[in-house]
C-alpha cells in the first residue's frame, strides 16, 4: 500500500484491497491510515480527508467491549454525574478541544452522558461553516468511496449491527428496512426518499440538521441510495422550512459541483437528490401520504400493504427514512457500527438527537447517548424544571402524540424505546414537553385534540369524527362543563379509534387522551367537581373525585 508522500495519508484506492486482505474493520483503517509516515508518533484520531483535524475523536472511537455493555454502563450514577459537573466547572474555557468547547456561554456546561468527541452533529448550533469546506473539514464526505467499494451487504450488515432504529417515531431498525429491499433492480427503479417533513409538536432536530449540517445528510442519502440500488432520492420538506430548503438546495448544488454526486461522479454511482418542498400538512410526514404528495395527489395515506419498499413512490420500490436516520449512516460507518452500537442499551443504541421545550430553565435541542436518564437530561442541558424537580407536574416524552408520563414516572424514566414503552408512553421524536404546576393539564390535551382533527385527512371515519368528538368533549371539560360518565365514555371512544384506521394518526390523536385520563382523571373530575357547584341548581353538585 502507498502512501502520499504530501498529506502522509494512504490514497483512497488503496483501501480496498487492503481491507479485503488484512480484514480490517474500516472505521479503524480510516484511524490506520492517519498516522504519520515516520511511524515515531502514537496513533492519531480519525482525520477527515481534507487534512484539518477532526474534533476531538479517539484513535479507537471509544472502542466499547463488543460484549462488555450493561444495560446502564454508560449511564453514570448521580454521584458520578455531580463529580463530573463539578470537575468541568472548574476548568477554564476555551480549552479548544470538543466542538462546542468555547462556543457555549460560560456558565452552561455540557454535561450529560455523551462526549463532545462522541457527537456526530458537531455542527447542531451553527456556530461553524455548513457549507462543503466546513464539512470535509468535520469529517463528512470521507472515505465516503471506500465505503461503497466494500459493497451494499457490507453497508446494510453494519447499520443492522450498529442497532439503528428510525429515528422518524416508530423506530423500527433502519438496516432491516433497508433489506427488504428487492435484490436486484429489475423493470422499476428503486427510490431512496427522505422524509424531512417534522410536523410533530414539539420535534425541531431535523430541521437543524438541514440548516448547519446538510452535507452530512447528503453523503448519508448516496450511502442508503447505493445499499439500496436507487440512483434517485427525494428529499420531502416540511412547507414552512423555506430556510432549510433554501440550505438544502445549495448544499446539493455544493456536492453536484465536487462531483460527489451526479452522473460520473467521484463514487461511481451515479445519483441524483431532487429536494420537494411539500405544502405544510402534518399527514403528509406519514410515509404513504408522503409519496403520494411527492407524486403530485392529495396527501392521504394509502392502505399498507403493499408496503413502499414493495410497490412506493410511482409504484416502484421505495424505502422512506427519516432525515436523522439517514443523516448518522456517513459517521456510523466511518467510527464503525460497535462505536454507534455501545451507547445506551441493547435495542436502543446510539446517539439521538432529542428536544426539550416547555417549563424548563433553558430549552434547546441536544444530541446525547440513548437511555440517557430523563431527570439528567433536564438537569445536565436544560438548567432543570422552572422552579425545581418538584414543580413538575407531567411530561410528554415524545412529541405530542406520546402519552404524558407524571412527575413519578419521570424520575426513573429513561429516554429509550424499552423504558417509555414500559411506562405505556414512548420516546416517539424524543421532543420532551416539560410541563410544570401551573399547567392546566385538560385544557393542554384539549389543544392537542384540536391539532388531530385539524390535521385529519378524513379517510377513515374513526379518525375524523372521533377526532373532532374527542376534542369537542375535552373543550368542554376543561371548563368542568361535562358529566363525570363522559370521563369513561372519552376512554372508551379513544380505544375505538386507536388501532382502527389506515394510518397512526388515529393512535396519534387517541393516546395523549389516554394518557391524561389515565393519570391526571382526579384533574378533569375536580373540574367537573368545581362548576358544579358554582351552580346551585346541578343536582348532588358536589362529585366525589373517587
Ligand atoms: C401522522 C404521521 C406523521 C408523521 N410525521 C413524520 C415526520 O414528520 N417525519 C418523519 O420522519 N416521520 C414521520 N412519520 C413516520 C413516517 O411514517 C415513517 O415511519 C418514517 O418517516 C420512517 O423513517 P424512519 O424509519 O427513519 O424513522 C409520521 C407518521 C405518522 C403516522
Ligand atoms: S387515520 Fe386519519 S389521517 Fe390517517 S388515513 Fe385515516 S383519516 Fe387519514
Amino acid at each position: 500500500m502507498v502512501f502520499d508522500r504530501g498529506s502522509g495519508r494512504i490514497p483512497s484506492t488503496g483501501f480496498k484491497g487492503f481491507v479485503r486482505r488484512t480484514g480490517l474493520v474500516l472505521a479503524n483503517l480510516i484511524g490506520v491510515t492517519t498516522m504519520s509516515i515516520g511511524g515515531a508518533q502514537p496513533p492519531q484520531p480519525p482525520q477527515p480527508a481534507t487534512g484539518a483535524p477532526a474534533p476531538s475523536a479517539p484513535a479507537k472511537p471509544n472502542a466499547p467491549e463488543r460484549n462488555a455493555p450493561s444495560p446502564t454502563e454508560n449511564i453514570p450514577n448521580r454521584a458520578e454525574r455531580e463529580s463530573r459537573r463539578d470537575r468541568r466547572s472548574e476548568m477554564s474555557r476555551p480549552r479548544g478541544r470538543g466542538p462546542l468547547d468555547g462556543l457555549r456561554p460560560e456558565g452552561l456546561p455540557m454535561i450529560g452522558v455523551l462526549e463532545d468527541k462522541d457527537r456526530i452533529f458537531t455542527n447542531l448550533y451553527g456556530f461553524h461553516d455548513w457549507t462543503l469546506e466546513g464539512a470535509k473539514n468535520r469529517g463528512a464526505w470521507n472515505a465516503t468511496k471506500d465505503m461503497l467499494d466494500l459493497g451494499r451487504d457490507w453497508i446494510i450488515t453494519n447499520i443492522k449491527n450498529s442497532g439503528l432504529r428510525g429515528r422518524g417515531g416508530a423506530g423500527f431498525s433502519t438496516g432491516l428496512k433497508w433489506s427488504f429491499m428487492p435484490k436486484e433492480v429489475k423493470d422499476r427503479p428503486h427510490y431512496l426518499v427522505v422524509n424531512a417533513d417534522e410536523s410533530e409538536p414539539g420535534t425541531c432536530k431535523d430541521r437543524e440538521i438541514m440548516r448547519h449540517d446538510p452535507h452530512l445528510l447528503i453523503e448519508g442519502c448516496l450511502i442508503a441510495s447505493f445499499a439500496m440500488q436507487a440512483h434517485a432520492c427525494y428529499i420531502y420538506l416540511r412547507g414552512e422550512y423555506v430556510l432549510e430548503r433554501q440550505r438544502m438546495e445549495a448544499a446539493v448544488r455544493q456536492a453536484y459541483e465536487a462531483k460527489l454526486i451526479g452522473k460520473n461522479n467521484i463514487h461511481g454511482w451515479d445519483f441524483d437528490v431532487y429536494i420537494h418542498h411539500g405544502a405544510g400538512a402534518y399527514i403528509c410526514g406519514e410515509e404513504t401520504a408522503l409519496l403520494e404528495s411527492l407524486e403530485g395527489k392529495k396527501g392521504q395515506p394509502r392502505l399498507k400493504p403493499p408496503f413502499p419498499a414493495g410497490a412506493g413512490l410511482y409504484g416502484c420500490p421505495t424505502t422512506v427514512n427519516n432525515v436523522e436516520s439517514i443523516a448518522v449512516v456517513g459517521t456510523i460507518l466511518r467510527r464503525g457500527a460497535e462505536w454507534f452500537a455501545g451507547f445506551g442499551r441493547p435495542n436502543n443504541t446510539g446517539t439521538k438527537i432529542m428536544s426539550i421545550s416547555g417549563h424548563v430553565n433553558r430549552p434547546c435541542n441536544v444530541e446525547e447517548a440513548m437511555s440517557i436518564p430523563l431527570r439528567q437530561l433536564l438537569e445536565d442541558h436544560c438548567g432543570g424544571v422552572r422552579g425545581g424537580w418538584d414543580n413538575l407536574k407531567a411530561i410528554i416524552p415524545g412529541g405530542s402524540s406520546v402519552p404524558l408520563i407524571t412527575r413519578e414516572m419521570s424520575e426513573t424514566a429513561l429516554m429509550d424505546f424499552d423504558s417509555l414503552r414500559e411506562m405505556r408512553s414512548g420516546l416517539g421524536t424524543a421532543a420532551v414537553i416539560v410541563m410544570d404546576q401551573s399547567t392546566d393539564l385538560v385544557r393542554a390535551i384539549a389543544r392537542i385534540s384540536y391539532f388531530y382533527k385539524h390535521e385529519s385527512c378524513g379517510q377513515c371515519t374513526p379518525c375524523r369524527e372521533g377526532t373532532g368528538w374527542m376534542w369537542r368533549v375535552l373543550d368542554r371539560m376543561a371548563i368542568g362543563e361535562a358529566d363525570p360518565s363522559e370521563i369513561d365514555l372519552l376512554l372508551e371512544v379513544s380505544t375505538q379509534i386507536e388501532g382502527h384506521t389506515i394510518c397512526a394518526l388515529g393512535d396519534a390523536a387517541a393516546w395523549p387522551v389516554q394518557g391524561l385520563i389515565r393519570h391526571f382523571r382526579h384533574e378533569i373530575e375536580e373540574r367537573i367537581s368545581s362548576y358544579r357547584s358554582r351552580r346551585a341548581n346541578f343536582a348532588g353538585h358536589a362529585i366525589a373525585a373517587e
